[in-house]
């Protein structure tokens, strides 16, 4: 069974991307990852692909006109290394529908709360202080409306009386970084099944 190889793309701390490589490194996923796409040259994702050797394309988004030219340049680099797979890791850009259609069905993203509840930027703080008794992750395949394509996998959160921000949001990392790498293996094997049923 062929490899399938990922592009993760990070802005901030890159913990969703060493999950997902520590799986790989495991065995746990049949995966590598081919490319980290970064918008943020003090992203501290930038730090852990040096340590563990990912190439990496930096790209700063205020020299470009537009969205669309950036995704561009995007999908140009990820033909040239022969991407499989996106993989959103705490990729705080909105991609046009122009980048969706070329890679449609080919875009997974992890979101911290139990869509379609808590979408946008702040799903944590938001459902902390909405005062829910439980909220969690999703992974879905990301679609032309923001945080609302197909769910893949889901996983609840309980909120007790005692959970402050932080501590929620260190209880949903700990779900986030279980959750994405078997997401992507459950990509992964859907993905070649169907395949298989199309060469028949
Ligand atoms: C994660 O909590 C991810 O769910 C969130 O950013 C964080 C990135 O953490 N993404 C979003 O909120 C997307 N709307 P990381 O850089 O340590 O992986």
């Amino acid at each position: 069974m062929k490899e399938c190889r990922l592009a993760v793309f990070c802005s901030g701390y890159g913990s969703n991307f060493q999950a997902i490589l520590d799986a790989i490194r495991k065995k746990k996923l049949n995966a590598s990852i081919a490319l980290m796409v970064c918008d943020n040259p003090s992203a501290y994702a930038l730090t852990r692909a040096k340590k563990d050797r990912v190439p990496v394309f930096l790209f700063n988004p205020k020299l470009f006109k537009s969205r669309k030219a950036y995704e561009k340049i995007l999908t140009c680099v990820l033909k040239s290394q022969q991407t499989d797979l996106v993989v959103l890791a705490g990729f705080m850009r909105i991609l046009t529908p122009y980048f969706v259609r070329t890679l449609r069905d080919r875009i997974l993203n992890i979101h911290p709360s139990l869509l379609p509840r808590f979408k946008g930027a702040h799903a944590i703080r938001d459902a902390f202080e909405a005062g829910v008794k439980e909220t969690g992750v999703t992974v879905h395949l990301v679609t032309e409306k923001v945080d609302a394509g197909p769910i893949l996998l889901q996983k609840k959160v309980p909120v007790s009386k005692t959970d402050t921000l932080r501590s929620l949001e260190t209880k949903i990392h700990r779900a986030e970084h279980r959750l994405y790498p078997l997401a992507v293996k459950k990509y992964i094997s859907y993905n070649n099944r169907t395949s298989k049923l199309k060469e028949k």
